[in-house]
């Protein structure tokens, strides 16, 4: 190994490096053992080497020259993964979110023409360069969250050149981005007002006329699909997202939101999670917690919409893997604040710290498909976030209101 090129960050009153701790189901509060006075060794292609004590990663490494970046002696922990946005949008839906609290339903909105098919307009009204801007900004507030990986949703154009319009403001968006953006393709949110056509034929447009092109300028590899009364139900979510999967797609979904349904597709077609879920019943848990698809709760959109919470524990202690995520959009998740969300779940769904900082990691790293991010471990990337406190646990009990003081990605400070 070069050591000249390798960095030590440290020293930090605690590491929390989530190593070790199980992919799937309940986790113990005491199976968070912070290292004490740690530091961590980065590589030039910033990968983490090693994360230890602070003082025998000096006497091992430093006489041979590395580079030391000081800390003020504070908590350091993987940076979140949020694993589901709609981050890519234009305009306000404040006048959605008076009517539901007026007494109308997101659903009932959207049928009399507001709510998804709003923002339709919206984006459809922008021009890709005015997306991409957006998509900055929002990205920028995600990172000084402590966010260092995130994925990002089409699913406001709704027509071959709106989706690939929204789709390639999301591609040149990463070429400037520190983090990694996962883009995916959410053509099938909505059967649009101006498609000529059933359900089924507007998805069968998509998949001949739109995932071609995708593939061809490489602008996604994940499908993403509502399934729900007022979007799509599941046997053409089902014959949608298998043809999706025949032609390489890996397979995410919206699931459960309102009525049961969703899960039960994505556990079936192997999906790599389902999203949502504040309409699962003990069978949809059940199904869930002994598949491989993770299933992601949005506490955000629980929150956007004055509904009830995904069971975040029921399906925990059933086995299942629980990734928790913003869900971001103009919406139903309007607050864009990821660790506030999932303190609240916390304290809703009792959800002890080791649980939830898993779901921010690398929970929510498996239901992306990505093995080297989420845990400050040896071949991980070297994304991390350090808050000013003196012990993990003030993290979640500030529900957001502190954040992180630095952040990092593969060994960059962003923040
Ligand atoms: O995850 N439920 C469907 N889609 C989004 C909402 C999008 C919107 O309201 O603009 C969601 O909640
Ligand atoms: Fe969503």
């Amino acid at each position: 190994m070069n050591y000249k090129n390798l960095t030590i960050y440290g020293p930090f009153v605690q590491a929390i490096t989530l190593e070790d701790l199980p992919d799937k189901g309940a986790i113990a509060m005491e199976a968070i053992v912070p290292i004490k006075n740690a530091g961590i060794l980065v590589d030039e292609k910033g990968k983490v080497v090693e994360c230890g004590i602070y003082s025998h990663l000096v006497d091992s490494y430093y006489a041979s020259a590395p580079k030391i970046k000081s800390m003020h002696p504070q908590v350091v922990l993987p940076g979140f993964i949020d694993s589901h946005t709609h981050i890519c949008f234009a305009g306000s839906r404040a006048n959605d979110f008076e009517m539901r609290n007026s007494g109308k339903s997101y659903l009932d909105i959207a049928a009399s023409g507001g709510g998804i098919w709003s923002s339709v307009q919206h984006v459809r009204n922008a021009t890709e360069e005015q997306l991409v801007q957006n998509l900055n900004e929002n990205i920028k507030n995600c990172i000084s969250q402590g966010i260092t990986c995130i994925e990002v949703k089409s699913g406001y154009g709704l027509s071959v050149v709106e989706e690939v319009k929204m789709l390639r403001a999301i591609k040149k968006a990463q070429e400037n981005c520190p983090i990694k953006i996962v883009p995916t393709c959410l053509a099938a949110h909505l059967k649009p007002k101006d498609f000529d056509g059933s359900n089924a034929e507007y998805l069968t447009y998509i998949v001949n006329e739109l995932l071609p092109i995708i593939k061809e300028e490489n602008l996604s590899d994940r499908i993403d699909i509502f399934i729900e009364k007022s979007a799509f139900s599941p046997e053409e979510g089902l014959n949608y997202v298998l043809q999706a999967k025949n032609l390489g797609f890996k397979i995410t979904v919206h699931a459960d939101q309102f009525t049961p349904g969703g899960s039960r597709v994505a556990v079936e077609v192997g999906a790599l999670s389902a999203d949502h879920l504040e309409a699962s019943g003990e069978e949809e848990i059940q199904v869930l917690a002994t598949s491989e698809t993770v299933a992601t709760a949005l506490p955000g959109a629980s929150l956007g919409l004055g509904e009830s919470f995904t069971p975040a524990r029921k399906l925990l202690d059933a086995g299942a893997c629980l990734a928790i995520a913003s869900d971001w959009n103009p919406g139903s998740a309007p607050m864009g604040q990821l660790l506030t969300q999932a303190s609240i779940l916390a304290t809703y769904e009792k959800l002890n710290a080791a649980e939830v900082f898993s779901g921010l990691c690398f929970r929510a790293a498996k239901a992306l498909d990505i093995k080297n991010k989420g845990k400050l471990s040896a071949g991980f990337d070297a994304d991390f976030q350090v808050y000013d406190v003196e012990d993990y646990r003030e993290i979640l009990y500030h529900q957001g209101s502190i954040r992180p003081t630095q952040v990092y990605s593969k060994g960059i400070s962003l923040v």
